[in-house]
């Protein structure tokens, strides 16, 4: 079995960013999970005592807390500032750059337009910086653009950090036909362009791939998406375990690529099981 990795795959600034402070605050606990990745969390945990709060009624006086890679909702920020609690944050500055725009182009009365997810942390929390929360859209597709009610004639768009340029590119095409003034900015992270590139080529020739990530992680979820198009024989696992030996039958050469907030560990697990296959 050839195994060939991408070009560009797994940890992203921002993740590395974010597990370096954690590994600085031994004792302390995340505000959400760090990252979109439980093995991760739990290496944390057990060799930093990195605790995670689901919610902010659980947060105790007195600890650190670490915002998690994907940020807060703006109040919920707030909420822990005002708090006897240390708030170290780690929210990714590709993250913190949307939430700043959404901030400042409300306030200069533009209508918002958010391409994303709308139950994903990250989207949430940059919604959460607009001024007017009824004039606030979030969509996934296009169509969804004729029925939004926007309330001023110019609006500003943005996108979740980790979507396909070409859909956001729909987004904006169709935004366009609807209103006389758009803003547009790019907010999708040059960290999962690459990673989608390098993924894309790949893909394209081999005849299995893998794409190592987390299960609700969106830019691993992406990465299998566009495995997919050009290699139907793609599949998504957490960890080495989740690897079935008949994907591989009868198959010579396998593409290898991970998630953002894959760690390099787990990786390897999953290099040394196909290299035994
Ligand atoms: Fe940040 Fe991009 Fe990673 S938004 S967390 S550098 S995927």
């Amino acid at each position: 079995m050839k195994v060939e990795l991408a070009t560009s795959y797994g940890f992203c600034f921002g993740v590395k960013r974010a597990i370096e402070i954690a590994e600085k605050h031994k004792n302390s606990a995340t505000m959400g999970p760090l990252i979109h990745n439980q093995n991760e969390i739990d290496r944390l945990e057990n060799d930093y005592n990195v605790g995670l709060y689901k919610s902010l009624e659980d947060v105790k006086d007195n600890q650190t807390v670490i915002i998690r890679t994907h940020g807060i909702p703006k109040n919920d920020l707030k909420f822990l500032r005002a708090k006897d609690t240390k708030v170290i944050n780690a929210t990714c500055p590709f993250v913190t750059t949307p939430q700043q725009i959404v901030k400042k182009m409300s306030k200069e009365g533009y209508s918002i337009l958010i391409f994303g997810d709308n139950d994903h942390p990250e989207v949430k929390g940059v919604q959460s910086y607009g001024e007017d929360q009824d004039d606030v859209h979030i969509v996934i597709n296009p169509n969804e653009i004729d029925s939004i009610k926007f309330k001023h004639d110019k609006v500003a768009t943005i996108a979740q950090t980790t979507k396909k340029k070409e859909k956001y590119l729909e987004i904006v095409n169709a935004l366009i036909l609807k209103n006389k003034e758009v803003r547009v900015f790019n907010t999708i992270c040059d960290a999962t362009l690459e990673n989608q590139d390098a993924a894309k080529a790949l893909s394209q020739k081999v005849d299995l791939m893998i794409v190592i990530g987390g299960k609700n992680s969106s830019n691993t979820k992406q990465l299998h998406s566009i495995c997919i198009e050009n290699c139907k024989d793609s599949y998504l696992i957490e960890n080495e375990k989740d690897l079935k030996p008949q994907w591989f039958k009868n198959k010579s050469h396998c593409g290898l690529t991970a998630g953002a907030s894959t760690p390099d560990w787990v990786i390897q697990a999953v290099l040394k099981y196909i290299e035994k296959v």
